[in-house]
């Protein structure tokens, strides 16, 4: 319904005139073209204005300051005018918003995107289809198989393998699980119930591996006590001679392991678990591998460092995030297989939708593969990436942020005010502030002071996370664009941050804080 005062900016041609023509206006249609030109122009310019103008990431506005803005905004009374509600929209989100695609934005593992991929977006979204069923979308079905068919020729999977879009990292490590769940309960010995094999049932990661195995393991029905976390060695990597020995005493102890999940690019430390080790000892003991590479998935197109994935074609299944090291926009994931035939634990089929008989007919239904139904045809935008630019250029900038977090080590290594953690593979530092002389607790509460009060000024953005007890900032570098100068440049404003925090903890003083 729209109220008294809602008024389109111009109607399409062809629209019809009275009161069902203003609603009809918005639907993009073939008499609303000019509208969505004119309306989606209008956005872009927006945007495109607002990027241009970014001198930093963030304003460092707080909730308090934004929620009443938004509280504030009358949701039943529309602008009816686009240009109007892009000026509101300017205020409650643009201005504020977290920019990725700034140089010193250096904080979780979000990329900036390449315009292929935008325009990927534009159009996906615009014609809508739904990777559910062919009748749904049509050739979107095929090159999103196109895409699942050269991801798996990349990582090297073989001849059965297949796979499907998701929306993200954790959706595709749970659907993982799911399938290892199940094909560990269809192994499993015939006069034990299904909840006396789910009880037994034990995953086993490092313990820096990403939480959404955990996450899984409970949506699948799993106790608190299945996921197993196996040490890690001084480079952050799953130690082989601990999981050898979790698998012998899951055995001994009648557990049933139905998966090995080893991380190619932890979240922290960006480590790779030793990938041909872990193979050997899951081949030995007849367990699932996943490897979960939703970050070191860009390695895959590395003109220089796919060597760092070798033995990740001997996963049973694999987590890609091509949203986080594919310069692709949130979301766009996927999970492959080894044995397509792996997938019927996430195949229903709905008679009104994909019937079973579909499947003989040989008619492509993506649902049948997927945990989602509605899904977006998020494959465009890796599709128009590689047709612009291709699989090279991905890979080069990949490579080139990876250079500038050795870079980055470097300067930290050398660095007399900082402590720096292990030497990543891939693309993150983690790092503390650590002068001699305060104890634990002052500097901990240094590193943590230095991190908010840099995101308050938005002049940088880090991540912090702990390591063996103690708060460490921490960089993940995805733009390519960040210079050396740009890390040095905020290694000194967080010295400074922590600095003046010891100075004013130490002294018992009140003054103002590093502007
Ligand atoms: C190693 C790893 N796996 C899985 C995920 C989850 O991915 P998503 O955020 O796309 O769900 C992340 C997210 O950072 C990650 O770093």
């Amino acid at each position: 319904m729209s109220l008294p005062g809602a008024t389109v900016q111009a109607l399409p041609t062809g629209a019809l005139p009275g009161p069902a023509a203003t609603e009809r206006a918005h639907l993009f249609t073939a008499g609303s073209v000019a509208h969505y030109r004119r309306v989606l122009a209008d956005g872009i310019d927006r945007v495109a204005d607002r990027v241009a103008a970014t001198d930093r990431p963030f304003t460092g506005v707080t909730p308090q300051d934004l929620a009443p803005r938004i509280a504030g905004i009358d949701l039943d009374r529309p602008l009816g005018d686009a240009g109007a509600a892009l000026d509101e929209l300017h205020d409650v989100y643009l201005r504020d918003a977290v920019y990725f695609h700034h140089p010193r934005y250096l904080a979780h593992l979000n990329c900036p995107v390449v315009i292929p991929a935008l325009l990927g977006e534009a159009v996906l979204s615009a014609v809508n289809s739904s990777m559910d069923t062919w009748d749904q979308s049509a050739g979107g079905t095929l090159i999103e198989r196109r895409l699942i068919d050269w991801t798996v020729d990349r990582i090297g999977l073989g001849p059965a393998a297949d796979g499907v879009f998701s929306s993200g990292g954790t959706q595709s490590n749970l659907q993982a699980m799911l399938l290892a769940r199940e094909e560990a309960l269809a192994r499993a010995g015939i006069g034990q119930s299904r909840p006396e094999t789910l009880s037994g049932l034990r995953i086993l990661t490092s313990a820096a591996g990403h939480f959404s195995v955990q996450k899984a393991a409970k949506l699948l029905g799993l106790g608190p006590e299945a996921v197993i976390t196996v040490g890690t060695d001084a480079d952050r990597r799953m130690r082989t001679d601990e999981l050898a020995r979790e698998i012998d005493r899951c055995r001994r102890a009648g557990l049933r392991v139905m998966a090995v999940v080893a991380t190619a690019g932890t979240t922290d430390f960006g480590s790779i678990d030793p990938l041909p080790a872990i193979a050997d000892s899951c081949a030995a003991a007849g367990v699932w591998l996943h490897v979960d590479a939703a970050y070191g998935c860009g390695l895959l197109v590395s003109p220089t460092r796919r060597h760092l994935l070798d033995g990740i074609e001997r996963a049973d299944s694999v987590t890609v995030d091509y949203h986080k090291s594919f310069f692709q926009p949130v979301s766009s994931s996927a999970l492959v297989v080894r044995d397509r035939r792996v997938l019927r634990h996430a195949t229903w089929h709905a008679d009104y939708l994909n019937p079973a008989r579909a499947v003989e007919q040989r008619i492509p239904n993506q649902v049948d593969k997927s945990l989602q139904t509605t899904r977006r045809f998020d494959a465009l935008k890796l599709w128009l990436t590689l047709r612009i630019m291709g699989p090279d250029a991905v890979g080069a900038l990949f490579d080139e942020v990876v250079d500038r977090a050795d870079a980055a080590w470097q300067l930290l290594a050398e660095d007399p005010r900082f402590e720096v953690v292990t030497r990543s593979p891939l693309s993150t530092v983690v790092f503390r502030y650590l002068p001699a002389g305060p104890g634990r607790q002052l500097v901990d509460e240094a590193n943590l002071y230095a991190r908010e009060a840099l995101a308050t000024s938005g002049a940088a953005l880090v991540a912090g996370t702990t390591v063996d007890g103690a708060h460490h900032l921490k960089f993940t570098l995805l733009n390519p664009e960040t210079t050396e100068d740009d890390i040095a440049q905020v290694l000194d404003l967080l010295a400074e941050h922590a600095g003046w925090y010891l100075r004013t903890r130490t002294a018992g003083e009140l003054s103002c804080p590093v502007g």
